[in-house]
């Protein structure tokens, strides 16, 4: 038994038995889909195993955060979706004797070691594109199987937590992510199929599919309601029922091929180019316990659900969801989407207004206070591919976080990491060198600034990003 990721497995199994031997576990996790999705995976584990915790969030581990988790004198840490990047801090704490720490991340770790780490990085896995936090969890969750549960069935949060985290953005998971696929299809949660990779093809109408797809931009259909109920209403299709336009999960495998072609042709005729038009095909992962036409049967909109409780400070209501809870937490997490959503679409379109300011290898934007900075990264990632904001140059945005400190997200693409960009490195010592820190993963990374330092940080980035890309 070598468990999903065989690589990681010795480590998994100790990390399991020091968890088995704990007087008494704290599980810290982090503010995101990803974060929510891990400590869910964690939690059940823990729970089945029999062995007792208490659980809390935090949107950005560093020192101060680290201290308050020893101050609350539980002998065993769990970190989960964080913690490596923090390695040196906990470090520091487990020397003076403070707390045991195990940590199920898939972050950039910091210059430091200790016993009880179970990260993809360590074993030659990509941890941006290969394991999630919620991966590492579920690869930890499968060694602390006892008796009647192996935990298989777990890997449907591990594969909404990779989802979240934008694992699949190259047509669907891969690496050791695909383990994970395996072994919740063999216990029977998940459905990988090749459909339509657009965004909302459980809950949106037809027309909003189409209009407010982000991923590809088709001239006449993308940003065009009219334009979209034109395009659905010729293709001869009775895509209506009782007046209502129908969602994507009500057409027939016939009624989406004729769909999907028709775009297809349309988005060639328009002059999409054609690495652009294939990834509107990708591969799509069903929740086959979850109802069907709501948030939680694809996996991309129940990440969106949890990111929109966590980022929002209210954690519980994620995790309730999460841990099946369909009633009270359902109905809150709603509500909670609902504003999400209208604050994403809002931030995007000032940022589209606004655009962004071009440097030699970067662009940027400063939201200051229009978008909360717990949803500016989701946003800056929204935005490129719009008008005048390029696929070409990393994108930097920054958000107050209070009167003294401003919240730097980076997003880039597979395409220049291949070419060397590597933005956890980027934001790192470019928020050290005015003074903040940060880090992250390659392809998308984040930093806290001290307040009136952007202009300083923008330029140490820019010549950073230079040196990567030269
Ligand atoms: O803290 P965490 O690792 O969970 O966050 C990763 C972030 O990176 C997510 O917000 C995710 O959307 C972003 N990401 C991205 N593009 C990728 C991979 C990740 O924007 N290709
Ligand atoms: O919120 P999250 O990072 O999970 O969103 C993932 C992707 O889903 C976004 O990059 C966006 O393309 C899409 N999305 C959307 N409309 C929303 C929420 C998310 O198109 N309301
Ligand atoms: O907040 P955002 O979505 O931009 O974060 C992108 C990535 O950068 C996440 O993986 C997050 O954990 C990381 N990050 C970090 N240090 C910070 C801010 C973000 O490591 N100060
Ligand atoms: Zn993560």
């Amino acid at each position: 038994m070598a468990g999903p990721v065989p690589e990681l497995h010795d480590r998994a199994v100790a990390c399991a038995d020091r968890l088995r031997e704990a007087d008494s576990v704290l599980l810290a996790s982090h503010i995101d889909a990803d974060g929510l999705t891990s400590a869910a995976v964690a939690a059940s584990a823990l729970e089945r195993a029999g062995i007792r915790f208490d659980t809390v969030f935090s949107k950005q581990l560093d020192a101060e955060e680290v201290a308050a988790i020893a101050a609350t004198g539980h002998e065993t840490v769990l970190f989960t979706d964080f913690g490596s990047g923090q390695l040196d801090i906990i470090a520091e704490h487990e020397t003076a004797g403070d707390f045991t720490p195990v940590i199920a991340d898939h972050h950039q770790p910091a210059d430091a070691d200790t016993e009880f780490h179970l990260n993809p990085l360590l074993v030659g896995i990509d941890g941006a594109s290969e394991l999630s936090g919620a991966g590492a969890s579920y690869v930890l969750a499968r060694a602390l199987e006892s008796g009647d549960t192996d935990n298989r069935d777990l890997a449907a949060l591990a594969v909404v937590g990779a989802v979240g985290d934008m694992q699949d953005s190259d047509g669907g998971l891969t690496g050791a992510n695909e383990g994970i696929v395996a072994e919740g299809v063999e216990a029977g949660v998940l459905d990988p199929a090749k459909d339509l990779a657009l965004y909302g093809r459980q809950t949106r109408p037809l027309p909003k599919l189409l209009e407010y797809a982000s991923e590809v931009r088709i001239p006449g259909i993308s940003n065009d309601e009219n334009g979209s109920i034109r395009f659905l209403s010729d293709l001869g299709l009775d895509l209506k029922e009782g007046g209502e336009w129908k969602r994507w999960v009500d057409l027939t495998q016939e009624e989406r091929q004729t769909v999907v072609s028709a775009l297809i042709k349309r988005a060639v005729s328009k002059g999409v180019p054609p690495d652009r038009v294939n990834t509107l095909i990708g591969t799509t992962y069903t929740l086959v316990d979850e109802e069907e036409g709501t948030e939680l049967r694809d996996v991309s909109e129940f990440s969106t659900l949890l990111n929109a409780t966590a980022r929002y400070d209210r954690a519980d209501v994620g995790l309730g969801v999460c841990l099946g809870n369909r009633g009270d937490a359902l109905d809150r997490a709603r509500t909670l989407l609902r504003n999400h959503r209208r604050n994403l679409s809002e931030g995007l379109q000032w940022v589209k207004t606004e655009g962004v300011t071009v440097e030699e290898h970067v662009q940027w934007f400063d939201a200051g206070t229009r978008i909360r900075e717990t949803i500016v990264g989701i946003i800056a990632g929204m935005a490129v591919g719009a008008n005048g904001i390029s696929r070409r140059k990393p994108i930097l945005a920054f958000a107050e976080k209070n009167d003294e400190e401003v919240k730097v997200s980076a997003r880039g693409s597979h395409f220049l990491t291949k070419n060397g960009l590597d933005l956890s490195v980027v934001m790192r010592e470019a928020s050290r060198s005015v003074g903040g820190d940060g880090g992250g993963h390659d392809v998308a990374a984040g930093a806290t600034i001290p307040m009136g330092k952007q202009a300083e940080f923008v330029a140490e980035a820019d010549r950073l990003v230079g040196e990567q890309l030269g």
